[in-house]
């Protein structure tokens, strides 16, 4: 159960996946080759060749007469088709079904799958709402991280680690977590986070400091376990970064970012591409400490503002169970 079974996950953004060229996703411990042909249609397939076990990710996609593609074995040139079958050489009838396809559920460009276990908890509708409403901006790189989903899940609703882990980045003096809502898999956490004053050092260093107001507020949605929403709002414009979390095997899980705005300004469009590489940056921040840390040791401190924390390890343990939400304040 480590890997939450039953949970849907979002593989990945229909623009993460360029035309006709495999990408490898691995989900709950499988590997898997996903592809869009020109006309967009999306499939998914077990990664290992039925020949001889080549990954079929490294392999290439060739366009067919009706303009579906098939993706093509990097080792002797098999091709598959999205449902698994090949025409041998020699032949020129098509096999039956000679790998298991992944089922996936694409709700406009959000792919999501449950890695083929039974649904135990619907898809947030969230997604398809702010991509009904907001400019997409962008994706920052997949980042596979050599961690358990607990573990990562842990970090990403803690508190706390701005001033540790993203201290270069926010220079935050302190974190007040105003409220908490807990609506058992679902959850909402108002955070403020006054900044210390930069010097003149700082701001040279770091010119960006000077555009960042001197209480850093963040009001995070979260969606046990697939995703965490941070909505954000200035004069300048209104943010959507949707972080998205995958388990890939028990020791190792994925995290990508989409970010998502609504200018107020045409200034907004001059400093979108600055905010991915924020993001990134976060990202990277996070993945570093991550690689530094002994899961698995107990804890004898416990600090203020690890509600998220606590919320995490509940939801954890009963999933997918919902029990009676009890961690409001
Ligand atoms: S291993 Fe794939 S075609 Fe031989
Ligand atoms: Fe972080």
């Amino acid at each position: 159960m480590t890997m939450l079974s039953g949970s849907p996950w979002l593989l990945a953004y229909r623009s993460m996946l360029k035309p006709n060229q495999p990408m490898k996703v691995s989900l709950q411990g499988n590997d898997y080759v996903l592809w869009q042909d020109s006309t967009g249609e999306i499939s998914c397939l077990s990664n290992a060749c039925p020949h001889m076990g080549a990954m079929l990710s490294e392999g290439w996609c060739q366009q067919r007469k009706d303009k579906s593609s098939v993706v093509i074995c990097p080792f002797h040139a098999l091709e598959f088709d999205s449902s698994g079958c090949t025409i041998l050489p020699g032949s020129n009838k098509s096999t039956k079904s000679l790998i298991q396809p992944l089922e996936l559920i694409v709700q406009g460009d959000f792919i999501w799958s449950y890695g083929g276990h039974e649904a135990k908890i619907p898809i947030p509708t969230i997604m398809n709402e702010i991509a009904a409403e907001y400019e997409f901006i962008g994706f920052t790189k997949n980042r596979s991280i050599k961690t358990d989903l607990l573990t990562l899940l842990l970090n990403m609703h803690d508190y706390n680690h701005q001033n540790g882990t993203h201290r270069e980045l926010f220079e935050i003096e302190e974190v007040q977590l105003k409220q908490f809502i807990d609506n058992g898999l679902h959850s909402h956490a108002y955070v403020d986070q006054p900044r210390k004053k930069p010097t003149i050092r700082d701001i040279l260093k770091n010119p960006g400091l000077l555009a960042m107001p001197k209480v850093l507020q963040a009001h995070l949605e979260n969606f046990f376990p697939c995703m965490a929403v941070m909505h954000g709002e200035s004069p300048l414009l209104s943010l959507k970064e949707c972080h998205f979390y995958i388990p890939e095997s028990p020791n190792s899980s994925r995290v990508f970012i989409l970010m998502f705005m609504k200018a107020h300004t045409p200034i907004a469009h001059f400093i979108k591409r600055n905010l991915l590489q924020l993001v990134e940056l976060v990202v990277e921040q996070d993945a570093d400490i991550l690689g530094k840390i002994y899961a698995n040791t107990p804890q004898h401190i416990k600090l203020n503002n690890e509600v998220g924390m606590d919320w995490v390890r509940r939801n954890f343990e009963t999933f997918p169970l919902v029990v009676e939400p009890n961690l409001s304040r």
